[in-house]
C-alpha cells in the first residue's frame, strides 16, 4: 500500500513552518504538561524503546505518532541523559520510510557494540491485500544520524508462527548476542523466540522458543525481556489475552513477570516448575516495559500508555508518558523497584509530616511523599485534593494488611469514552510487613505508589487542576503516621 507523502520531513516547506509553529504551541506550559516525566512535545507517546547506556549517557527512545490525527504511522524519537532525570530530546529519529518499515518503525531494542549504539526494531509492512508483514530490522546511531541496513536481519518468523513477530529486544551474555522476540503460534497461542546472532551481526539463528508454562497464557506476547538478576533469569512480557486464572488484571493487557533459573544458553530448556505470573505495575497504566542493564544497574521504564478512555490531553495535542526510571533487584525471590537515586536531586525543600499538629496541609503539584504507618488502625490519605473535591485517595487497613487507592475525583468522565472509568485498585501487602512505607511520586498528571521498599508498585494518571494542592490524613484506630515530603523543582 503506498503511502503518500506520510513522512514529517517531507512536508513541503509551507506546511513545515506551520507544523513547527503547532509543536511549538503544544509543547508549550500547560498545566497538564508533566513536570518530571517523559512526554512527547506532540503526538502520541508509546512503549519505551532502544533503552541503553552509550559514551557516558543514557539513550531512550520510544514508539511516537507525530501525525496521529493524520496517519498511524510510528516514529523513534529518542532522548539522552546523563543522570535518568533531565533528558535532552534527540534530532535523529527512525521514520517509517523503507519498504521493510513503511507501516511503522515499531519496537525494539539497542545495545552498545564495537563503540557503536546498534538498535534493532520491527519493521511493520502492510502489503497490497493489507495483510501484515513483519521485519526485524538493525540501525546503528552514527553521530547525529540513524543509518538502517539495507535488509532485514531477520526476513520472517519461523514455520509456524504468525507475522504477529515484533519486539525484539537484545542482550549479550558470555561472549554472545541474543535477541527475544514477542509472538503468536499458528494455533493462537503467545510465545517469545530467542535468536542467537553471527559474531557480525548479520546473521541471527533460532536459538530457542520460549514457553516456560505447562499450558498456554494469551494469544500473543508482546515487547518481552529476558535478562538474569541477582542470580535469577526474569522474563517480563505482555501476555495479551491471558486468562484471569493466571493473572488477575483489569487493564486492557497485562505486563506481567516470572522468576525462573538463570538461564545458561546451553540448549536446556528453560521450564518453570511453579511459576508466580505477576503484574509489573499493581496500578492503571502501565504497559510494554523495557529494562536496560549496565553500569552494574537494571532498570526498567514502562509506558505509562493504553487506557481504556481517550484522557484530556489528547485533545490539547499530546498524549502518555513514560513511567519513572526505576531500579531493579531480587530479594526472597520477590522482584523489587525503586525509583532510580538520581531522582532525589529533584528534591527542592524538605518539610516533616506532623499530623497531630496538621493533618491537613498544601503540598506543591510535583511532590514526594515517604511516610510509614504503624498500628492497627485505618487512615485515609488525600493527595492533590482541594475544596469539594477529595483528590487520589489512598486507604490503609493496617491490621488487614490492605491498601486501597481510588482516582474517581480526578479521573473525570470522559466524553464518548466507550468503557467504564477504570478508577480503583486494592493491593494486600505482605503481613509480615510489621509497618507500612509508601513512597509517593506526584507529578501534574501522574501518581507512582511505591509499596514498602518498592515490593510493589502501584501508578496510573490523575487529571486535575493544578492548584489541587490539599493534603490530608484522617485516622481512625491507633496508628502513628511519621514521614516527610519534598517539594519538587526542576
Ligand atoms: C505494544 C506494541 C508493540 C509494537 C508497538 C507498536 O504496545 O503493540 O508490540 O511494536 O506497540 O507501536
Amino acid at each position: 500500500m503506498a503511502l503518500d507523502n506520510h513522512l514529517l520531513r517531507d512536508l513541503p516547506p509551507a506546511e513545515k513552518k506551520l507544523w513547527d509553529e503547532k509543536v511549538k504551541q503544544i509543547a508549550s506550559q500547560h498545566s497538564l504538561r508533566q513536570v518530571f516525566h517523559i512526554e512527547a512535545p506532540i503526538g502520541f507517546l508509546g512503549d519505551p524503546n532502544g533503552f541503553s547506556f552509550f559514551q557516558g549517557s543514557w539513550y531512550l527512545f520510544h514508539q511516537w505518532i507525530p501525525r496521529k490525527t493524520q496517519n498511524k504511522m510510528v516514529y523513534w524519537r529518542g532522548l539522552r541523559s546523563k543522570d535518568l532525570v533531565h533528558w535532552e530530546s534527540l534530532p535523529a529519529t527512525i521514520d517509517p520510510d523503507t519498504k521493510y518499515d513503511s507501516h511503522g518503525a515499531y519496537s525494539g531494542s539497542a545495545w552498545v557494540n564495537q563503540g557503536q549504539l546498534e538498535i534493532f526494531y520491527t519493521g511493520n509492512v502492510r502489503n497490497q491485500e493489507n495483510e501484515r508483514e513483519a521485519y526485524q530490522m538493525r540501525a546503528t546511531l552514527a553521530g547525529k544520524v540513524i543509518k538502517k541496513a539495507a535488509v532485514p536481519a531477520i526476513m520472517q518468523p519461523p514455520a509456524g508462527y504468525t507475522m504477529n513477530f515484533r519486539d525484539p529486544k537484545v542482550w549479550q551474555q558470555a561472549g554472545k548476542t541474543y535477541a527475544i522476540i514477542g509472538t503468536q503460534t499458528k494455533s493462537g497461542a503467545g510465545r517469545a523466540i530467542i535468536y542467537e546472532a553471527s559474531t557480525d551481526l548479520k546473521a541471527w539463528h533460532l536459538k530457542e522458543v520460549l514457553q516456560p508454562f505447562d499450558h498456554d497464557i494469551g494469544y500473543m506476547w508482546e515487547c518481552p525481556n529476558f535478562f538474569e538478576l541477582d542470580g535469577s533469569q526474569v522474563l517480563i512480557f505482555c501476555p495479551q489475552g491471558a486468562d484471569s486464572k493466571d493473572l488477575e488484571y483489569k487493564t486492557l493487557f497485562p505486563n506481567a513477570f516470572v522468576i525462573g533459573p538463570k538461564w545458561s544458553g546451553d540448549g536446556s530448556e528453560w521450564k518453570l516448575k511453579q511459576p508466580k505470573l505477576a503484574l509489573v505495575d499493581e496500578g492503571f497504566e502501565c504497559y510494554a516495559s523495557q529494562i536496560v542493564q549496565a553500569e552494574g544497574r537494571t532498570i526498567i521504564v514502562s509506558w505509562m500508555g493504553p487506557s481504556k478512555t481517550p484522557l484530556p490531553t489528547d485533545k490539547l495535542g499530546w498524549s502518555n508518558c513514560l513511567s519513572l526510571p526505576r531500579e531493579l533487584s531480587i530479594k526472597d525471590g520477590e522482584l523489587y523497584q525503586k525509583p532510580v537515586r538520581e531522582l532525589t536531586s529533584l528534591f527542592g525543600a524538605a518539610h516533616v509530616i506532623d499530623i497531630e499538629h496538621s493533618p491537613s496541609f498544601k503540598a506543591t503539584t510535583a511532590s514526594h511523599f515517604q511516610v510509614t504507618f504503624k498500628g492497627t488502625g485505618q487512615v485515609q490519605w488525600n493527595v492533590r485534593a482541594q475544596a469539594n473535591n477529595p483528590g487520589l485517595v489512598i486507604k490503609v487497613d493496617l491490621r488487614k494488611h490492605a491498601l486501597e487507592v481510588d482516582r474517581q475525583a480526578v479521573f473525570p468522565p470522559v466524553e464518548g469514552a466507550k468503557t467504564e472509568r477504570d478508577t480503583q485498585r486494592k493491593l494486600q501487602y505482605s503481613s509480615d510487613d510489621k509497618a507500612l512505607e509508601l513512597e509517593v511520586w506526584l507529578d501534574h498528571t501522574s501518581f507512582e505508589i511505591f509499596v514498602n521498599q518498592g515490593r510493589s508498585v502501584l501508578s496510573g494518571r490523575l487529571f486535575t487542576t493544578e492548584t489541587a494542592q490539599s493534603c490530608n490524613f484522617k485516622i481512625n484506630g491507633n496508628v502513628t503516621v511519621t514521614g516527610e515530603w519534598h517539594e519538587i523543582v526542576k
